[in-house]
């Protein structure tokens, strides 16, 4: 196997088994698939003998809401201008709009008749295979898919995916050793569709889940006016297997770019065609105004955010990341300072990047210690479960004001409160009290 990319500090940390970006386990990963497994930037290196071209390349949002595809266009050429003798697959596997299948097909066939002079003829096939791994579980998605989606109007396409795909679908692979089979695990469904099917497919799917949490956080609203608990809610919702346990927690919302970007590209798409999707452009409200919500919970509390230190922990869009892309975190860091506040940052991964990436004026913090100390408030913008275990019990005297603003309904609370925390969270009934003299 080998994979292109046209960054050559990219390809050569790859070569030496440097990862661009952190996800548990890909160290390790790279290391075992090391026989196999081989970087270049030259399209001709790779292409001719290939099967199968995976086509990963990234589709961030243009201005306009629908996806950039430039990165895909320039792929596409390379692998038109360096397709080989026999039969190989181009699998679309970036998030692009229904349609991009035959755009890509007409792109490497142009580009190889640009070099070649006549047609590919019979020697190429184009197929969709929409990803559903998630950042910091990417290997366990991998191994262990709830399904394998794959469109194709060529039936030799689906033919040969199925094949690479096997040991998957079959679980008949060994593990990794960090990553067990579960214990449930059966064979894996394989979906076969036509490419404008799967391409939706992978839209769908995103928009779901983020109208799943958007809802939760619509109803965490309510929750807080009425005074019910979102987490005792969203259990007795959840049991039903009809709406699922997960994707139901309820807090500042969700980010990276594919919720963001898919349900903005849908957006465009529908725009393309004379559609609105009131639905969707409800989520994206919802979960974009989760952010001011925290920022008016800490408003609420503390009179004013004015000159106030606000310990924020945790600027990842979601723990076991280092992925900053539209982080909820980023967002809220801006509003509140924004509204004069010093925001003060803590991330057990992802500092460095924030430090190389974030223009923001934030002041940084190393230890649980440095984060604290003689802050007006602490701020959990992202779940990581270090948070936990931080000494709570001791790091209260180092706070200004003991006051736990939980932007994911993650810490223990009641545990917190018997601590002397003033503990609020989203949806959720606020616990302990401070006094006069703290705030
Ligand atoms: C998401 C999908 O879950 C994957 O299936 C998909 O392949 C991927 O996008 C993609 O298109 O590349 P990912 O963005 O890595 O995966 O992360 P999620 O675990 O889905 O979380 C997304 C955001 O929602 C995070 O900010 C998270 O904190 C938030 N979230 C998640 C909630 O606010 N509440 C929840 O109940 C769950």
């Amino acid at each position: 196997m080998v994979g292109v990319d046209v960054d050559e500090e990219k390809v050569a940390a790859l070569n030496r088994g440097k990862p661009p970006f952190f996800e548990p386990h890909l160290e390790e990963m790279l290391v075992l698939a090391r026989p196999n497994l081989s970087f270049t930037t030259r399209y001709e290196e790779a292409i001719p003998q290939a099967q199968v071209v995976f086509i990963a390349v990234g589709t961030p949002s243009s201005p306009d809401g629908g996806p950039d595809l430039t990165q895909v266009k320039q792929a596409a050429e390379g692998i038109g201008r360096s397709l080989g003798e026999e039969f190989t697959v181009v699998v679309n596997k970036s998030t692009v709009p229904v349609g991009s299948g035959n755009y890509v097909e007409a792109l490497v066939r142009r580009a190889f008749q640009e070099v070649h002079g006549g047609e590919p003829d019979g020697r190429l096939a184009v197929a969709s295979n929409p990803e559903f791994l998630r950042e910091g579980q990417a290997f366990h998605d991998s191994f262990y898919p709830d399904r394998v989606v794959v469109g194709a109007e060529d039936r030799r396409a689906i033919e040969v995916l199925r094949e690479l795909y096997e040991p998957i679908l079959e679980q008949s692979f060994t593990p990794p050793p960090f990553l067990p089979r579960p214990e449930r695990m059966g064979a894996v469904p394989f979906l076969t569709t036509d490419l404008a099917s799967a391409e939706l497919i992978k839209y769908g799917a995103n928009a779901f889940l983020a109208l799943k949490i958007s809802f939760i956080n619509e109803l965490a609203r309510l929750a807080d006016r009425v005074g019910a608990d979102i987490r005792e809610v969203a259990r007795g919702i959840g049991l039903d297997h009809r709406i699922g346990p997960r994707f139901l927690q309820a807090g500042l919302g969700w980010g990276e770019s594919c919720f963001p970007k898919d349900t903005a590209a849908l957006l465009a798409m529908g725009r393309e065609y004379g559609l609105s999707l009131p639905i969707l452009e409800a989520a994206r409200e919802v979960n974009f105004g989760q952010r001011d919500l925290i920022a008016d919970k800490l408003l609420a509390e503390l009179k004013t955010l004015k000159g106030k230190t606000i310990a924020l922990l945790g600027l990842a869009f979601k723990p076991h990341t280092d992925d900053l892309r539209e982080s909820p975190a980023l967002a809220l860091a801006d509003l509140l300072l924004k509204r004069g506040a010093f925001v003060r940052a803590h991330d057990p991964v992802a500092l460095p990047r924030v430090r190389r990436e974030v223009a923001l004026p934030l002041e940084y913090a190393e230890t649980p210690e440095e984060a604290l100390r003689r802050a007006d408030a602490v701020v959990l913008s992202t779940d990581w479960p270090e948070y936990r275990t931080w000494p709570w019990e001791r790091l209260r005297g180092l706070l200004r004001v003991p006051l736990v603003v939980d932007g994911r309904n993650f810490l223990d609370g009641k545990a917190l409160a018997a601590m002397g925390y003033r503990y609020v969270g989203v949806g959720i009934p606020a616990l302990g009290i401070l006094s006069k003299a703290e705030v």
